[in-house]
C-alpha cells in the first residue's frame, strides 16, 4: 500500500541560516493517526508546513502520490488541511459561520453550499450555537474548535493539528481528544500533550534537532524520551 504522505530526505534552512530540518524521512498511511513529539525548536512546525507547500525544502514530499511542487499545490492544499499552532489568531471574519465558510467561498463554492458545509462543520465540533457570534469574543478552546471547523469544512484527506490542546484546560483537552478521535481523516498530531498523544495515536515519531531521532509505538516513545513525567505524576498517589 502506498502511504498517503511520503517524505524522503527533507532538508530546510530558513533565510537567516537556521538549519531547521536536516534530513527527515516520514510516512503516514491511510487511516492512521501519528503523533509528532519532540522538544521546542526541533523542527515539528517547520516539517508540517512542508506538507502542503507553505515551505519548500530539498528532498521529496508527496501526498496521495502527488509530489509537492508548484503545479500540484492547489490539489495538495485540498488534500492536506493544517490547523496552525496559532490558528486562533487567524479568525478574522465578523461571525463564526462566516469564518468557517471563508475557505470554501475562496475555493469558489456558492454561498448556500458554503454556508451549509460550514454549519455542518460547526455541528461536528460542537460549536453550532456560536455560529452568529464574533470569533474574537470566544474562549481559547472555543476558538480552537472553530479553527478546526474551518479546516474540516474543506474535507481534506489528511488533517494536521499543530499543538491543538496547548491553550486548553484539562477537561477541554479531553473533550478535544474525543472530537479529534471521531474525525475520519488520517491525522498528524504535533503535540507536547502526552495523554492526548496516548489517547489518539498508535505510532509516534520523535523530532530532535531537525531529524526524526526515533519512531515506534507511542507508549515507547514517551517513555524512551522521558516525556511521560507529567502523565506518570498524574497517575501516582500524592
Ligand atoms: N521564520 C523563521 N526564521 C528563522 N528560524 C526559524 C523560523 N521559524 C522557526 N525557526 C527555527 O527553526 C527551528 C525549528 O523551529 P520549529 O518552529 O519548526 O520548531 P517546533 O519543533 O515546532 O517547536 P515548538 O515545539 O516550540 O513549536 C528552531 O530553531 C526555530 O528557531
Ligand atoms: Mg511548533
Amino acid at each position: 500500500m502506498t502511504p498517503l504522505v511520503e517524505v524522503h530526505g527533507l532538508r530546510f534552512r530558513y533565510d537567516d541560516g537556521t538549519a531547521a530540518l536536516n534530513g527527515v524521512d516520514f510516512h503516514l498511511n491511510a487511516g492512521e493517526t501519528v503523533a509528532l513529539l519532540g522538544p521546542n525548536g526541533s523542527g515539528k512546525t517547520t516539517f508540517v508546513l512542508h506538507l502542503n507547500g507553505l515551505l519548500r525544502g530539498q528532498g521529496r514530499v508527496s501526498v496521495s502520490g502527488l509530489t509537492v511542487e508548484p503545479k500540484n499545490i492547489p490539489a495538495i492544499r485540498r488534500k492536506v488541511g493544517i490547523v496552525f499552532q496559532d490558528s486562533e489568531s487567524q479568525l478574522f471574519m465578523p461571525t463564526v459561520l462566516e469564518d468557517v465558510a471563508f475557505g470554501l467561498l475562496n475555493r469558489g463554492l456558492d454561498s448556500v453550499t458554503a454556508r451549509g458545509r460550514a454549519s455542518a462543520a460547526l455541528e461536528t465540533v460542537g460549536m453550532s450555537a456560536a455560529a452568529a457570534r464574533a470569533p474574537y469574543h470566544l474562549s481559547a478552546g472555543e476558538k480552537k474548535r472553530v479553527a478546526i471547523a474551518g479546516i474540516i469544512a474543506m474535507e481534506p484527506e489528511v488533517l494536521v493539528l499543530d499543538e491543538p490542546t496547548a491553550s486548553l484546560d484539562p477537561p477541554g483537552q479531553r473533550s478535544l481528544a474525543g472530537l479529534v478521535a471521531d474525525l475520519p481523516q488520517a491525522k498528524i498530531l504535533v503535540t507536547h500533550d502526552v495523554p492526548f498523544a496516548l489517547a489518539l495515536c498508535q505510532r509516534a515519531v520523535f523530532f530532535q534537532a531537525g531529524r526524526i531521532a526515533a519512531e515506534g509505538p507511542v507508549e515507547e516513545m514517551v517513555c524512551r524520551f522521558d516525556w511521560h513525567f507529567a502523565f506518570e505524576r498524574s497517575k501516582s498517589p500524592r
